[in-house]
């Protein structure tokens, strides 16, 4: 048996910690490991394939990022190329990745994603390859599962910049917005605010009134709280506005959000006459050790992936229906996004103590 690993899309503290468990259960197992380089592109003779043994994991666990590399341009259905006149274009490479992997005599793959890396996943399972989905994004908006590994280390990350913004913000009488990742998804934010006692949380789920984020912030100076600390995720917007794009992506790419916190500081400023900064938490939500949670949680997702395979459960994802670890098919998970609920308690405890939503 000789099975191959892959990780794409956006890093997540705790991909190293999957890779590992399951290339020693597959070890276990007698079974043969390939690590494919960067996404898909080791199969497309871009990058490499290599061999993953005890000494490839050794000390990996608690190591942020990829030993495999990650990359989020790497759809085989829709591969980046050059055309004839020089431009840009995409082209379909699935039939010569799947023979790639049937020269290698791989198995049955691994592939260790988001949303965009597990819909390829499942097309590549229609078109007969055997693959096994490990749900991966440190914005915990992948369905099926209740949460995925880097979200708890990304949350971290985020309340420990919360609780020193509160300190400094404080001190000066200041308001200030921390923007945080979630294109679509205002989990980190929600989660990192409440958490981190934040007096106002913009979500691209709850768009937001300007004029009701400056009720708060004004509410609060009239009871002695000269200070506010506004969390925002990348997507959010307000009633009827659009989301904040910072820069142009690569060709393929896809849109880089942000900017937000920038244009609201700016805004609240203006109609309040309070003194405003902003911050752009960015990318060290992606990096950096992943927390004791997220490790045993990405440990858990690699063993049961190996588990599943030796089951033959293939076109499934390994999923965290708590307290056990489940195989749900990817199709099921990928059917409806997943997306903070505004009735959720997590919400209504919010509101119950003091937090603005800006709606
Ligand atoms: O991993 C998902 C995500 O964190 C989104 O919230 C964010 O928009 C995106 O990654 C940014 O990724 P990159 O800069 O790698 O394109």
């Amino acid at each position: 048996m000789r099975i191959a690993i892959s990780t794409g899309g956006g890093d997540a503290p705790g991909l190293n910690a999957v890779i590992r468990a399951a290339v020693l259960s597959a070890l276990g197992r007698g079974w043969d490991v390939l690590g494919i380089k960067r996404g898909y592109a080791g199969l497309l003779g871009e990058d490499e394939v290599v061999p993953l043994t005890r000494e490839s994991v050794r000390g990996i666990a608690h190591m942020g990022g990829t030993i495999l590399r990650t990359t989020s341009r790497g759809d085989p259905f829709h591969y980046p190329a050059v055309g004839p006149d020089g431009a840009y274009c995409e082209v379909d490479r699935s039939d010569e990745l799947i023979e790639r992997a049937g020269n290698l005599g791989v198995d049955a793959m691994i592939i260790i994603g988001g949303d965009g890396s597990l819909r390829i996943a499942q097309r590549l399972f229609e078109r007969g390859l055997k693959v096994v989905g490990v749900p991966k994004t440190i914005d915990n908006d992948v369905s099926g599962t209740i949460t995925t590994f880097g979200f708890d280390t990304a949350v971290n990350t985020a309340l420990e910049a919360i609780d020193k913004l509160h300190t400094t913000a404080e001190s000066h009488d200041r308001v200030i917005v921390m923007e945080v990742m979630g294109r679509d998804a205002g989990f980190i934010a929600l989660h990192s605010g409440v958490a981190g006692s934040a007096d106002v949380i913009l979500i691209p789920e709850i768009p937001y009134d300007i004029e009701k984020v400056c009720d708060k912030i004004h509410s609060r100076d009239r009871a002695g709280r000269y200070f506010s600390i506004v969390v925002v995720a990348e997507g959010a917007r307000s009633v009827g506005g659009s989301v904040s794009v910072i820069g142009e992506s690569l060709p393929g790419g896809d849109l880089r959000l942000g900017g937000v916190a920038d244009k609201l500081a700016r805004e609240i400023q203006t109609r309040t006459g309070k003194e405003c900064r902003s911050l752009i938490l960015g990318h060290l939500q992606r990096g950096g050790m992943p927390t004791g949670y997220d490790r045993l949680l990405a440990t858990r997702f690699g063993g049961a992936a190996v588990r599943a395979i030796a089951a033959g459960c293939f076109g499934q994802m390994v999923a965290l229906q708590s307290p056990h670890i489940v195989c749900i098919p990817i199709v099921e998970a990928l059917a409806q996004p997943k997306r903070v609920d505004p009735s959720h308690d997590v919400v209504m405890t919010a509101r119950a103590t003091g937090v603005s939503f800006g709606d």
